[in-house]
């Protein structure tokens, strides 16, 4: 993980509530997205990496079988297991926690956390959840749209005031397109996946998350992807 990805993600309850105005709204679009188009089943075994405070573990966790949530934030994953869920293992770690398994996820989630990894990080982890993943288990990512990135940015890094201190934390950032996505996937193995967009009106969203959003009637909000194995 990155060294301001690790300062900027290590927060309290409080302070992860505290992302900015746009976080809800994104979530409720990816959301709205994924009931739509990927089918929970009871005896699913679920992955949700990156899970932050447990936003999916949260929807999904009576609807399925077990869910293993990892993130590499330790104050996230913390707040997490207080929650007390019995089918919900919680892990904090990285890549080298995914060691233990081998074709058993049904469906993986990773939402909202792939535009903090560099190219060879992404392509190690996409490996990974190709091995991890049953026959035909399902992949979800979600990446926000580099048009919809209202912060200050230089090259790969966004300059974000840290939710609890206020201070600007630079933060590795690469929004993709569908393309490099779908180049990741690929160069990972997976054969079968579709990726696009969530678009919205740009007179259907808030002024507040409109500051730098190009002038265009529909404003691309998050990249997503299913790939099958
Ligand atoms: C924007 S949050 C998304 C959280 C959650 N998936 C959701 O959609 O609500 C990004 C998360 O990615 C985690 N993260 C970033 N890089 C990571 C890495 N290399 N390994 C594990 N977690 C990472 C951060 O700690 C943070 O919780």
């Amino acid at each position: 993980m990155e060294t301001g990805v690790k300062k900027y993600f290590n927060l309290s309850e409080n302070d992860w509530n505290n992302r900015g105005r746009s976080v809800p709204l994104v979530e409720k679009y990816e959301e709205e997205w994924v009931e739509k188009n990927v089918k929970f089943y009871p005896e699913d075994i679920v992955l949700d990496y990156a899970c932050g405070l447990g936003r999916w573990v949260d929807i999904l966790h009576t609807r399925v079988r077990k869910i293993v949530a990892i993130d590499g934030s330790e104050l996230l994953v913390k707040h997490l297991e207080e929650k007390g869920y019995e089918n919900v293992t919680s892990i904090t770690g990285e890549v080298p926690r995914l060691s233990g398994y081998h074709q058993y996820f049904t469906k993986i989630i990773f939402a909202q956390a792939l535009e903090f990894f560099t190219d060879k990080d992404a392509l190690e982890l996409f490996v990974r959840f190709k091995d991890i993943l049953v026959d035909k288990g399902q992949l979800f990512i979600s990446s926000w749209a580099e048009e919809f990135i209202n912060k200050p940015k230089t090259g790969d890094v966004v300059h974000v005031p840290h939710p609890r201190t206020g201070r600007i934390v630079d933060v590795f950032f690469r929004p993709r397109s569908t393309k490099e996505i779908n180049e990741l996937l690929s160069k990972a193995g997976f054969r079968n996946f579709r990726t696009g967009s969530i678009t919205e009106l740009r007179n259907q969203l808030p002024a507040a998350t409109l500051e730098k959003v190009p002038k265009r009637r529909v404003i691309k909000i998050l990249i997503v992807s299913l790939a099958e194995k």
